[in-house]
């Protein structure tokens, strides 16, 4: 290895002893040596969490989970309906379920214990190249590159990278193998991270302040902000629908389980039409699921997924409570007690545009 690339390890380290941030799921930095190590259910909770999700909006889901589920059993012993209900507004709601998955086999396989070993951890539901890496090296310090957006950043920066993302990956992560601190892969990881989050930014990037500048391609350059090379982006298409909120004149609305295994299965929604990627999807009141009733037409709502863009057409109704059953999947929600469903943001817009006197958390 280049004496740059040792270097770049130990600067950053030494920056990372000062700087690094406080987060709930980190013990400190360099705790491989005074013995203290981060507890690998918390790691693994927050890399799960913090897929995605920034660590600002992580930080108080982080906390409720940890307060309820204090430990890998105690979240096994909870059900899946109440995990997804904590889980709600955090999206990617597949995390979630297979948040439990994982629980219930770290019990009743590993006898409570996350394995020390990438290939093991990588079997786990929920857990790919990344999360495994990130556990395996911040949980048990295991030197293995742990490649986020943030270190995308700073390695293709660091080496003025020209090969657009995601094609440059396998050379990054080579790299990162290359420079990575074989006595703290764990704070290295979390370096990177902190580094890219807080400095490495990717507009006007504190270059100034930068521990490993003396090394940076890119600064070199003048130009760290070319980096990383994306490729052109593509549109994403386009879907509709409908969503019809039914209310009664006790301050409830019907909501339903979501069917399928698909898209926010097992979350709760108010009923809705098939989202069709047709422009000619239905979204007026034909799709509703009871006849005869004078539907108010509330307006649009939008909603960007990562594989398409949603416009629902909200609809309104009021009914008595005794006109309308519930079926087997329904139930009538207290609109004050929504936020302890297991609404999905895109659900909460759209009942927040029906009932905005409800002023739902989460829709702003
Ligand atoms: N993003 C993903 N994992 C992280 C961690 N452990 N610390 C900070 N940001 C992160």
């Amino acid at each position: 290895m280049s004496a740059n690339k040792v270097a770049i390890g130990k600067d950053l380290l030494e920056w990372y002893d000062r700087h690094a941030r406080k987060l709930p799921w980190r013990a400190g930095p360099g705790t491989s040596q005074a013995g203290e190590r981060p507890d690998p259910y918390r790691v693994w909770l927050s890399e799960i969490m913090l897929q995605q999700t920034t660590v600002a909006t992580v930080k108080d889901y982080f906390a409720k989970f940890t307060d309820r589920w204090p430990t890998v059993e105690d979240l096994a012993a909870a059900t899946e309906d109440d995990i997804l209900k904590a889980w709600a507004g955090l999206g990617y709601y597949s995390r979630a379920r297979n948040l439990k998955k994982c629980a219930d086999i770290i019990v009743t396989e590993f006898g409570g214990a996350f394995p020390a070993d990438i290939d093991q951890l990588r079997g786990l539901p929920g857990i790919g190249d990344y999360t495994a890496a990130a556990i395996g090296s911040i949980a048990f310090d295991i030197p293995a590159p742990v490649v986020d957006g943030n270190v995308e950043r700073v390695f293709t920066r660091l080496f003025a990278i020209e090969t657009p993302l995601p094609k440059a990956k396998s050379e990054i992560k080579k790299l990162v193998h290359e420079v990575l601190s074989v006595s703290r892969p764990g704070d290295f990881a979390q370096a990177c991270m902190d580094l890219g989050a807080t400095i490495c930014s990717p507009k006007k990037p504190a270059c100034m302040h930068c521990p490993i500048r003396s090394h940076c391609a890119a600064l070199e350059g003048h130009d760290p902000e070319h980096f990383p090379v994306k490729p052109p982006k593509k549109d994403k298409p386009a879907r509709v629908g409908a969503v019809y909120v039914i209310e009664n004149g006790s301050g409830e609305i019907i909501l339903e389980k979501r069917q399928g295994s698909g898209l926010l299965a097992n979350m709760a929604q108010a009923p809705t039409t098939d989202w069709n990627s047709r422009t000619n999807g239905e979204t007026g009141v034909r799709g509703a699921p009871l006849t005869g009733l004078q539907w108010k037409a509330c307006g649009e709502i939008e909603h960007i997924f990562t594989h398409f863009s949603l416009t629902l057409t909200v609809w309104k109704t009021s009914i008595g409570e005794r006109k309308f059953q519930p079926g087997a999947n329904q139930w009538w929600a207290s609109v004050q007690k929504l936020d302890e469903e297991a609404l999905p943001t895109v659900m909460k817009k759209a009942i927040a545009r029906a009932l905005p006197e409800a002023k739902l958390k989460g829709t702003q």
